[in-house]
């Protein structure tokens, strides 16, 4: 997603800027843009491409001045183009803009703009908050004013950064994450605290509906209203310095090497949260589970082992479906959000749609001050440091961990979450990567994977399928065991490659049927099992564990599959195209 920084200080503000965006690569980008303001003027340069390759070509770190803002952008109006980029000026120059968000009634503000004589050159939604802010600063000559205004006018959500040609940074946030750095030599405005952590580890966490104006005299914030507002200043969890990616050659790699430690640990710091949760879950009438792309396969995954070993009932809800069947949720009951990142507008959509129906809000999630944490009654973080590469890893067995963490809760110990033998197990599959790199290799050039599961190893199906897709580019689908000769069946041919997530449990002996009925229409077959069988051309094996936890060390082998598959064919692991790291748009 569109990451916006901004930089009011001694130092020299582009390069500053630069190493910022950098850092916030991960949320996933097509464009980049840098402004300036210089001794007369705003200066700015913006273009298509990586940061470091837009800033060789265009020096953007060159531009002069100690006052900036600058952009990654994630196109959503418009396509990726140089004029797109962000930073928008307005008309006259006299102000410039970066946006994160989606302006709704940009059609109707721009026509009228238009009609005033305010020119547009870009075919982007942001724009018109640059012009929105010119014309009202042109009518009033007050920058708090103009920005009041300007936030009356706009629909949607947004967070945006306004540079004044006076060199007065103003900045807003609705729905939309912004962070005020407080440093000893300057202050920033930044999407994630990652754009400032080199500098500071003081931050002011702005509200909804709030903006904020920096100049040299200091920090002013106000509400919507113009009101002064006062707000703590807090410090930044050391951790988020660590986000680097080491002698790892991809942060995702790095991430999936961290697994024996973060899923033991997960939910370590939120004992009392784990139990305050467990106890809701146990005296709720009616529970549904929510999340986005991975988080949704780790919600499937807590659906499976609640009614399995402790018999409770539990209904996932894809997040994004929610806005359009609300009735789903029964009044007091419970949601339990999970998120990595906290920000997925489609998360923070559906607890919206809960909390009116008056559900209790619980939630699962990495980054502590997000938008879905405040939201929550009980916030159970995962505690797995900051997760860079764009396809979820360690989150996903992070939640995973703390959901087994519930289980046993709930079913009174009926299973034993075994942290050492978890982590070992974890550490065997990591140990040896050679025949995984060999299979790879193989896939480079494979159109079609399926991917079967039965059970509780379904949603690992579809979580292996979803990385899959996005490192490696390969078509992957998820399938229960059982489906396959109601469909997938008539695609078997020799093409195509099956991977079997067959651990011996109760679901072995089917499993194995369905890679025989597989085999016998020529597909290749890829067996993950800690036993093997003839049936398999390639046997992954994985360590035998208590029946319960198989999902955990699963989908080790599937993460590097897709890893090495993405490296084989040349594609970047960390930021596969078209996708983001937290998706804050609808
Ligand atoms: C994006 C990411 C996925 C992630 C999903 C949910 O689509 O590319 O990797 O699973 O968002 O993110 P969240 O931060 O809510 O867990």
């Amino acid at each position: 997603m569109c990451s916006i920084i901004g930089y009011y200080g001694d130092g020299p503000a582009a390069p500053i800027l630069v190493r910022g965006l950098k850092r916030m690569e991960y949320r996933g980008y097509d464009s980049v843009g840098v402004a300036t303001k210089s001794d007369h003027d705003i200066a700015l340069k913006k273009g298509v491409g990586k940061v470091d390759d837009v800033n060789n070509a265009l020096h953007l770190d060159n531009l002069p001045g100690h006052i900036g803002i600058g952009h990654t952008r994630w196109a959503t109006h418009g396509n990726v183009t140089d004029v797109n980029a962000h930073p928008h000026p307005s008309s006259s120059g006299k102000i410039a803009i970066v946006h994160n968000g989606i302006i709704e009634n940009y059609d109707e503000l721009k026509a009228d703009l238009q009609a005033r004589g305010y020119n547009f050159k870009s075919q982007t939604d942001s724009e018109v908050i640059a012009n929105l802010l010119q014309f009202n600063y042109d009518q009033c000559h007050d920058i708090k004013q103009s920005m009041i205004r300007t936030m009356s006018k706009l629909k949607g959500h947004y967070a945006f950064v306004a540079m004044f040609e006076n060199g007065m940074l103003a900045a807003a946030r609705y729905h939309e994450p912004l962070i005020v750095g407080i440093g000893k030599n300057g202050f920033f405005l930044s999407s994630d605290v990652l754009g400032f952590i080199e500098k500071t580890d003081d931050a002011i966490y702005l509200d909804n509906g709030e903006f904020v104006m920096l100049d040299r005299i200091g920090i002013q914030i106000y509400d919507f209203e113009g009101n002064a507002v006062k707000h703590q200043v807090t410090k930044v969890s050391k951790e988020f310095a660590d986000a680097y990616k080491g002698d790892y050659a991809h942060f995702t790699l790095k991430e999936i090497s961290e697994q024996p430690d973060t899923i033991i640990q997960a939910g370590d710091k939120s004992a009392d949260a784990i139990n305050t949760a467990t106890d809701f879950i146990k005296h709720a009438r009616n529970i549904y589970i929510t999340g986005s792309g991975t988080s949704y396969n780790a919600a499937l995954v807590a659906k499976y082992l609640w009614q399995k070993h402790a018999k409770i009932k539990v209904e996932p809800i894809i997040s994004s479906e929610l806005s359009f069947t609300p009735e789903t949720i029964d009044p007091n009951s419970i949601l339990i959000a999970i998120s990595q990142s906290g920000e997925s507008a489609d998360v923070l959509e559906a607890v919206k749609i809960a909390k009116k129906a008056n559900a209790k809000i619980l939630s699962i999630v990495n980054i502590l001050t997000s938008s879905l944490a405040q939201e929550s009654a009980v916030v159970i973080g995962m505690g797995c440091g900051p997760e860079i590469g764009v396809a979820a890893t360690k989150s996903f067995t992070a939640q995973l961990g703390i959901i087994y963490k519930i289980t046993r809760k709930l079913c009174d110990g009926c299973i034993n979450v075994d942290s050492t033998k978890i982590s070992d197990s974890v550490g065997k599959v990591l140990s040896d990567q050679t025949k995984i790199k060999e299979i790879a290799k193989e896939l480079k050039d494979v159109q079609d994977i399926y991917i079967l599961g039965r059970a509780v190893h379904y949603p690992i199906a579809l979580e292996s399928a979803l990385k899959l897709k996005e490192l490696s580019y390969i078509h992957a689908e998820g399938i229960p065991g059982g489906e396959l000769k109601h469909g997938p069946l008539a695609l078997m041919d020799s093409s195509v490659y099956v991977i079997i997530i067959n651990p011996n449990d109760f679901t072995y002996n089917d499993t194995l049927t369905s890679a025989r009925e597989i085999k016998a229409r020529g597909a290749k077959i890829i067996g993950i099992s800690d036993k093997p069988s003839d049936v398999y051309d390639h046997w992954i094996q994985i360590p035998t564990i208590d029946d319960a936890l198989y999902p955990l060390i699963e989908i080790i082998p599937i993460q590097l599959l897709s890893y090495y598959s993405a490296i084989e064919k040349d594609t970047d692991p960390d930021y596969p195209r078209n996708l983001a790291k937290s998706v804050t748009v609808k």
